[in-house]
């Protein structure tokens, strides 16, 4: 079931989803938090580093699995989601190191970098709460529209329309990497809860297509029609045109 929240600007839903997120932490002191990057969650990871600067909020028993990487790029380039993680949420907040995990970019042998990370998601004993963005053409983490759902890690090589997007935090288009690893569709269903965060005009036709469309796997994001428990938090941009039906 989805539950849509609407908010009012970025600014909104970033505090919004954070309240999903501190809850999960207030309700389960050791959650195992899947989590995304991208544009979006940005605001949503300040709000829970200022909420854990109040003292409301501890990180310390969390365990986090981030939905993606970069293949090729290593840990200390700044466009690395492994960076991006440090940057914006972990060197902020008291959470062990050890405790979070990205796909390694690093590993060149795709097969063994996926067999890995499945093993890292497994061992955690299971995802409390996922975080998603959602891409312009329906992809969640690097899962890009494709013939079926891929069930566990995997390489994918990105959709044009993802390097353009994403070209915006590189120097140029050429130096986005083309191909990353990303949890796959089944691993993200499997999370107990899912929490998206939407954002902006840009993304109101592939809100409605994905969740009020079809299922299939030509729009990623449609699967979540089928989880039990999903909420997005959207702003009113991004849901102008699903406005008459949440
Ligand atoms: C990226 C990431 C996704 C993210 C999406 C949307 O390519 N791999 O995890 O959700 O694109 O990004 P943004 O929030 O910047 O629109």
């Amino acid at each position: 079931m989805i539950k849509f929240v609407c908010a009012k600007d970025y600014d909104e839903m970033s505090r919004k989803a954070a309240n999903v997120i501190s809850a999960q932490m207030v309700m389960k002191a050791n959650s195992v938090l899947g989590l995304a990057t991208g544009s979006t969650p940005i605001g949503t990871y300040a709000c829970l580093v200022e909420r854990y600067e109040k003292g409301d909020l501890d990180f310390s028993k969390i365990t986090s699995v981030n939905l993606d990487e970069y293949k090729g790029l290593t840990h200390d380039n700044d466009q690395s989601y492994y960076y991006f993680m440090n940057d914006n949420l972990f060197s902020k907040v008291n959470i062990d190191l050890n405790n979070t995990y990205v796909p390694d970019g690093t590993i060149e042998d795709s097969a063994e970098a996926c067999a890995k990370y499945d093993e890292i998601v497994r061992a955690t004993g299971g995802v409390d709460l996922q975080l998603l963005g959602l891409g312009h053409n329906g992809h969640i983490g690097f899962n890009e529209p494709a013939e079926v759902f891929p069930k566990g890690t995997h390489c994918v090589t990105l959709a044009q329309s993802t390097i353009d997007a994403n070209a915006r935090f590189f120097a140029s288009k050429e130096e986005v990497p083309t191909q990353a690893y990303t949890m796959g569709i089944q691993t993200i269903m499997n999370a107990k809860k899912i929490l998206m965060v939407v954002s902006g005009a840009d993304k109101a036709d592939i809100v409605a297509k994905a969740f009020f469309g079809d299922v299939t796997p030509n729009v990623p994001a449609s699967i979540l029609q089928l989880h039990q428990d999903v909420t997005i938090v959207g702003d009113e941009a991004a849901f102008s045109k699903i406005k008459d039906m949440i």
